[in-house]
Protein backbone atom coordinates (compact mmCIF):
# COMPACT_ATOMS: atom_id res chain seq x y z
CA UNK A 1 0.00 0.00 0.00
CA UNK A 2 1.54 3.31 -0.82
CA UNK A 3 1.02 6.19 1.65
CA UNK A 4 0.84 9.58 0.99
CA UNK A 5 1.97 12.42 3.24
CA UNK A 6 0.07 15.30 3.32
CA UNK A 7 1.95 17.96 4.56
CA UNK A 8 -0.24 21.57 5.87
CA UNK A 9 0.76 24.94 5.76
CA UNK A 10 -2.15 27.15 7.17
CA UNK A 11 -2.49 29.86 9.56
CA UNK A 12 -6.56 30.53 9.59
CA UNK A 13 -7.36 26.68 8.79
CA UNK A 14 -9.16 27.13 5.81
CA UNK A 15 -6.24 25.28 4.04
CA UNK A 16 -6.71 22.20 6.81
CA UNK A 17 -9.87 22.00 5.03
CA UNK A 18 -8.55 21.60 1.49
CA UNK A 19 -5.94 19.11 2.46
CA UNK A 20 -8.92 17.18 4.33
CA UNK A 21 -10.86 17.33 1.28
CA UNK A 22 -7.99 15.34 -0.48
CA UNK A 23 -8.04 12.38 1.34
CA UNK A 24 -11.56 10.53 0.56
CA UNK A 25 -9.97 10.88 -2.98
CA UNK A 26 -6.50 9.38 -2.37
CA UNK A 27 -8.05 6.47 -0.24
CA UNK A 28 -10.27 5.59 -3.20
CA UNK A 29 -7.79 5.30 -5.16
CA UNK A 30 -6.00 2.64 -3.25
CA UNK A 31 -3.89 5.15 -1.18
CA UNK A 32 -3.11 5.79 2.58
CA UNK A 33 -3.12 8.92 3.78
CA UNK A 34 -1.20 10.41 6.88
CA UNK A 35 -2.08 14.66 7.59
CA UNK A 36 0.66 16.35 8.85
CA UNK A 37 -0.48 19.58 10.29
CA UNK A 38 3.01 20.99 12.31
CA UNK A 39 4.73 19.26 9.20
CA UNK A 40 8.07 18.20 10.44
CA UNK A 41 11.12 16.45 8.49
CA UNK A 42 12.40 14.06 11.45
CA UNK A 43 9.00 12.16 11.34
CA UNK A 44 9.28 11.41 7.10
CA UNK A 45 11.67 8.95 6.63
CA UNK A 46 13.40 10.34 3.01
CA UNK A 47 15.30 7.23 3.01
CA UNK A 48 12.71 5.53 1.50
CA UNK A 49 9.91 6.48 -1.33
CA UNK A 50 8.00 9.54 -0.21
CA UNK A 51 5.30 10.94 -1.56
CA UNK A 52 4.08 14.56 -0.20
CA UNK A 53 1.35 16.14 -1.23
CA UNK A 54 1.43 20.05 0.14
CA UNK A 55 -1.01 22.20 0.76
CA UNK A 56 0.12 25.03 1.17
CA UNK A 57 -1.06 29.01 2.04
CA UNK A 58 0.68 32.15 1.61
CA UNK A 59 0.22 34.64 4.69
CA UNK A 60 2.81 37.88 5.50
CA UNK A 61 4.32 39.34 2.38
CA UNK A 62 4.48 36.33 0.27
CA UNK A 63 5.77 34.00 3.64
CA UNK A 64 5.52 30.60 5.16
CA UNK A 65 2.78 30.03 7.44
CA UNK A 66 4.32 30.00 10.98
CA UNK A 67 3.80 25.91 11.12
CA UNK A 68 5.26 25.34 8.32
CA UNK A 69 8.43 27.44 9.41
CA UNK A 70 10.63 24.80 11.04
CA UNK A 71 9.99 22.29 8.42
CA UNK A 72 11.40 24.93 5.48
CA UNK A 73 14.17 25.54 7.31
CA UNK A 74 15.10 21.71 8.10
CA UNK A 75 15.00 21.25 4.41
CA UNK A 76 17.34 24.15 3.57
CA UNK A 77 19.86 22.30 6.52
CA UNK A 78 19.60 18.98 4.86
CA UNK A 79 22.82 17.87 3.64
CA UNK A 80 21.13 15.08 1.66
CA UNK A 81 19.63 15.32 -1.34
CA UNK A 82 15.74 14.06 -1.48
CA UNK A 83 16.35 12.09 -4.14
CA UNK A 84 13.06 9.23 -2.41
CA UNK A 85 10.48 12.26 -2.68
CA UNK A 86 7.90 13.14 -5.10
CA UNK A 87 5.95 15.99 -4.62
CA UNK A 88 2.56 17.66 -5.16
CA UNK A 89 1.62 20.77 -4.11
CA UNK A 90 -1.60 23.13 -3.89
CA UNK A 91 -1.15 26.36 -3.18
CA UNK A 92 -3.55 28.87 -1.65
CA UNK A 93 -3.79 32.42 -1.94
CA UNK A 94 -5.41 35.98 -2.45
CA UNK A 95 -5.02 37.40 -5.39
CA UNK A 96 -5.20 41.28 -4.51
CA UNK A 97 -1.81 40.21 -3.39
CA UNK A 98 1.13 41.01 -5.57
CA UNK A 99 3.06 38.21 -3.44
CA UNK A 100 0.14 35.68 -4.84
CA UNK A 101 1.15 32.36 -3.76
CA UNK A 102 4.74 33.21 -3.32
CA UNK A 103 4.92 30.81 -0.68
CA UNK A 104 3.88 27.78 -3.06
CA UNK A 105 6.15 29.01 -5.67
CA UNK A 106 8.85 29.49 -3.19
CA UNK A 107 8.82 25.49 -1.58
CA UNK A 108 8.41 24.29 -5.46
CA UNK A 109 11.78 25.68 -5.87
CA UNK A 110 13.39 24.61 -2.92
CA UNK A 111 12.09 20.96 -3.40
CA UNK A 112 13.49 20.54 -7.18
CA UNK A 113 16.66 22.10 -5.86
CA UNK A 114 16.70 19.64 -3.36
CA UNK A 115 16.91 16.82 -5.74
CA UNK A 116 12.94 15.96 -5.92
CA UNK A 117 10.58 15.16 -8.43
CA UNK A 118 7.52 17.23 -9.21
CA UNK A 119 4.11 15.18 -10.06
CA UNK A 120 1.71 17.44 -11.77
CA UNK A 121 1.64 20.60 -12.12
CA UNK A 122 1.01 23.23 -9.03
CA UNK A 123 -2.53 24.05 -8.34
CA UNK A 124 -3.18 27.41 -7.48
CA UNK A 125 -6.92 28.08 -4.85
CA UNK A 126 -7.40 31.82 -5.73
CA UNK A 127 -9.57 32.50 -2.28
CA UNK A 128 -10.81 35.80 -4.04
CA UNK A 129 -13.10 33.69 -6.73
CA UNK A 130 -13.02 30.15 -4.74
CA UNK A 131 -14.60 31.54 -1.27
CA UNK A 132 -14.77 27.86 -0.03
CA UNK A 133 -11.44 26.09 -1.37
CA UNK A 134 -11.77 22.95 -0.97
CA UNK A 135 -14.86 22.84 -3.28
CA UNK A 136 -11.96 23.47 -6.13
CA UNK A 137 -10.29 20.14 -4.84
CA UNK A 138 -12.58 17.78 -7.45
CA UNK A 139 -11.33 19.93 -10.36
CA UNK A 140 -7.80 18.92 -9.55
CA UNK A 141 -7.09 15.82 -7.23
CA UNK A 142 -8.34 12.84 -10.19
CA UNK A 143 -5.94 14.10 -12.47
CA UNK A 144 -3.09 14.55 -10.22
CA UNK A 145 -4.11 11.06 -9.23
CA UNK A 146 -3.30 9.41 -12.33
CA UNK A 147 0.01 11.45 -13.00
CA UNK A 148 1.45 9.73 -9.41
CA UNK A 149 0.63 6.44 -10.63
CA UNK A 150 2.40 7.08 -13.56
CA UNK A 151 4.97 7.48 -11.63
CA UNK A 152 5.12 5.68 -8.56
CA UNK A 153 4.82 2.09 -7.76
C1 LIG B 1 -2.33 38.67 7.11
C2 LIG B 1 -2.55 37.96 5.80
C3 LIG B 1 -1.55 38.02 4.84
C4 LIG B 1 -1.70 37.37 3.60
N1 LIG B 1 -0.73 37.44 2.65
C5 LIG B 1 -0.89 36.82 1.46
C6 LIG B 1 0.13 36.88 0.48
O1 LIG B 1 1.19 37.50 0.64
N2 LIG B 1 -0.07 36.22 -0.70
C7 LIG B 1 -1.22 35.51 -0.95
O2 LIG B 1 -1.35 34.93 -2.01
N3 LIG B 1 -2.21 35.43 -0.02
C8 LIG B 1 -2.07 36.07 1.18
N4 LIG B 1 -3.07 35.99 2.12
C9 LIG B 1 -4.29 35.25 1.81
C10 LIG B 1 -4.28 33.84 2.43
O3 LIG B 1 -3.34 33.01 1.79
C11 LIG B 1 -5.67 33.25 2.29
O4 LIG B 1 -6.54 33.98 3.14
C12 LIG B 1 -5.71 31.78 2.66
O5 LIG B 1 -7.03 31.29 2.49
C13 LIG B 1 -5.28 31.55 4.07
O6 LIG B 1 -5.20 30.16 4.28
P1 LIG B 1 -5.31 29.55 5.75
O7 LIG B 1 -6.71 29.82 6.22
O8 LIG B 1 -5.06 28.10 5.57
O9 LIG B 1 -4.28 30.21 6.60
C14 LIG B 1 -2.90 36.64 3.35
C15 LIG B 1 -3.90 36.58 4.34
C16 LIG B 1 -3.73 37.23 5.55
C17 LIG B 1 -4.84 37.16 6.57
Amino acid sequence: MINIEILVGSTLGSTEYVAEATQPYLESAGFTTNMHFTPDLTKLDIETQQIWLICLATHGAGDYPDNFKPYIEQIKQLNTKLDNVYFGLVGIGDSNYDTYCHAAKNVNDLLLESGATKIGDTFYIDVVNSPIPEDKVEEWIPSWIEDLKKRVN
